[in-house]
């Protein structure tokens, strides 16, 4: 052991030291000299062995933990070597005089870190059928079995060319839009994607244009980029452009979901997209589509994209596997104009240089040998299904106080209550009933919010949508009735307040 001179005094050693090894500081399953470490800096920082104080001789340590005397030695040589003890030549071992800053396990503040949306009807889950998934796995395998040299090296900031051609010619198939894969880039997910564009086409102050209400992820990403974000209300054909004209006519960008707002569900009409596009050429803006849910549509052929009638001269366009797979896979991609392919490719490599290499093989598998449009096929059938069963059990069991329409695209739906109903209606219900989901005001910015809530049916077997709708659904009865109660028996308050 490297001996480090001390400048304490050396005093008289501890045969024993109580050393907790099984408590929470140790990794279960960690090395015997790791658990060892962790057990003696426990004992350190909590005080247990005071600075200064000798630590027992490493063969008394080995016999009374019943670990190896390397271990120990080892876990020594740590200890000096992060400064929380110190060796004297002939003396042994003693604790640091003055012990580094550590955060003590019992005085360490709680991480608050938001969990994601999991539970009955939470957004966000999928379904992906079983057959599918296991060619996923093998896929995966093959791919992994014959993983190269030129999976090994740096990449292409925009990943391998191998699946963005893949994805090109499913955007052309199934979205009309027609792109060079040298124009798409590969992210992990779509939020990943408005990181990099919004960081690569606006600057710190720039002004974009945003649905309200609208995604929250998306102005979360835009709150962080340090964007002035501009609410404009969203009515039956989509954004009102001309509200955007009067708040902001000279912003940088628009992020919108033209095919399916989110959360209302209208589509933009084809007036509005034209208007849209009108005001991004003069304005010299860049207008970005989430498409996140167009290859769920339940009636009729899917509209073109927004790119696909701008011909991806001003529109950047952004899909996800998350919805067509599954979101645990982080893979999404942005397909670019010509002119913003340099700067944005600089940007990502600026940000993480490019993706992972070892999935974008099986996804473009996925693509190329027809799974992936079999799965869609396939769970669409069932997304229809959990979509009609949430809709109508909720208006059902609401006796009508929610009203439902049923979406023809996507894998979530709007339960309204009544313009008027006191909004903490919507928030004790589903309180009361123990569901995930969102209110519908947590999607509202500016604009007054409507009472409700957004629902996911999607990924969530019948049985239990059924259960969770009918308990919202009566709670909503409950609570609604309670306002009711309120508001016409002032006289019970009235009676409160006079005893
Ligand atoms: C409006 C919208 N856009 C995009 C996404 C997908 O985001 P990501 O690819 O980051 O998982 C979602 C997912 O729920 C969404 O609701």
């Amino acid at each position: 052991m490297r001996k480090i001179p001390t400048n304490s005094r050396p005093s008289r050693r501890k045969p024993e030291l109580a050393l907790d090894l099984s408590g929470a500081h140790v990794t279960p399953g960690a090395s015997s000299q790791h658990r060892l470490y962790q057990a003696l800096c426990h004992a350190i920082t909590g005080g247990i062995a005071k600075p200064g104080e000798p630590l027992p001789p490493s063969r008394t340590l080995a016999k009374q933990t019943g670990f190896r005397r390397n271990a120990v030695t080892s876990a020594y040589e740590r200890l000096i070597a992060d400064g929380f003890a110190v060796a004297t030549v002939g003396s042994g071992t003693f604790v640091a005089a003055r012990i580094p800053a550590r955060v003590n396990d019992r005085s360490k503040a709680k991480i608050a870190v938001e969990p994601p949306q999991q539970g009955p009807l939470a957004l966000g889950c999928t379904h992906i059928d079983e057959r599918a998934l296991q060619r996923f796995r093998a896929f995966t395998g093959r791919r992994l079995r014959a993983f190269g040299t030129e999976h090994l090296h740096y990449g292409d900031p925009r990943g391998s060319r191998e699946l963005r051609v893949a994805i090109a010619d499913h955007l052309l198939s199934a979205r009309g839009l027609r792109c060079d894969p040298d124009q798409i880039m590969l992210t992990s997910g779509t939020q990943h994607a408005l990181r990099i564009v919004l960081g690569a086409i606006l600057k710190h102050g720039d002004q974009i244009w945003c649905e309200d209400p609208g995604y929250p992820a998306a102005r979360k990403a835009i709150e962080h980029c340090r964007l002035r974000l501009v609410s404009v209300p969203v009515d039956a054909s989509g954004m009102i452009i001309a509200r955007g004209r009067a708040l902001a006519p000279t912003a940088g960008a628009a992020y919108v979901t033209p095919s399916h707002q989110f959360p209302l569900g209208v589509q933009m009409s084809m007036p509005r997209r034209l208007e849209l596009l009108d005001w991004a050429r003069e304005a010299s803006a860049f207008v970005i589509e989430d498409d996140y849910d167009s290859e769920f549509r339940y009636d009729g052929a899917p509209l073109l994209s927004l790119a696909g009638i701008d011909h991806l001269s001003r529109v950047i366009y952004m899909g996800t596997f998350a919805k067509t797979l599954f979101p645990g896979l982080r893979i999404g991609y942005c397909a670019l104009p010509e002119r913003l392919v340099g700067p944005v490719t600089t940007a990502r490599a600026a940000l993480d240089r490019f993706p992972g290499t070892l999935l974008e093989g099986a996804v473009a598998d996925m693509l190329n040998s027809g799974t992936f449009a079999a799965n869609l096929r396939r769970v669409r059938g069932l997304y229809r299904e959990a979509r009609d069963v949430l809709a109508s059990t909720l208006s059902s069991a609401s006796n009508g106080e929610l009203s439902v329409p049923v979406p023809s695209q996507g894998l979530h739906l709007v339960a309204r209550f009544d313009p008027s109903t006191d909004p903490l209606v919507a928030a004790k219900a589903k309180a009361d009933a123990g569901v995930a989901g969102w209110l519908l005001a947590e999607t509202y910015h500016r604009a007054r919010p409507l009472p409700g809530f957004v629902l996911g049916f999607a990924g969530h077997p019948i049985p239990q949508l059924v259960a969770s709708a009918r308990r919202l659904a009566e709670a909503s009865l409950s609570a609604l009735q309670s306002t009711r109660n309120v508001n016409s028996g002032n006289g019970v308050r009235r009676l409160k307040s006079a005893t």
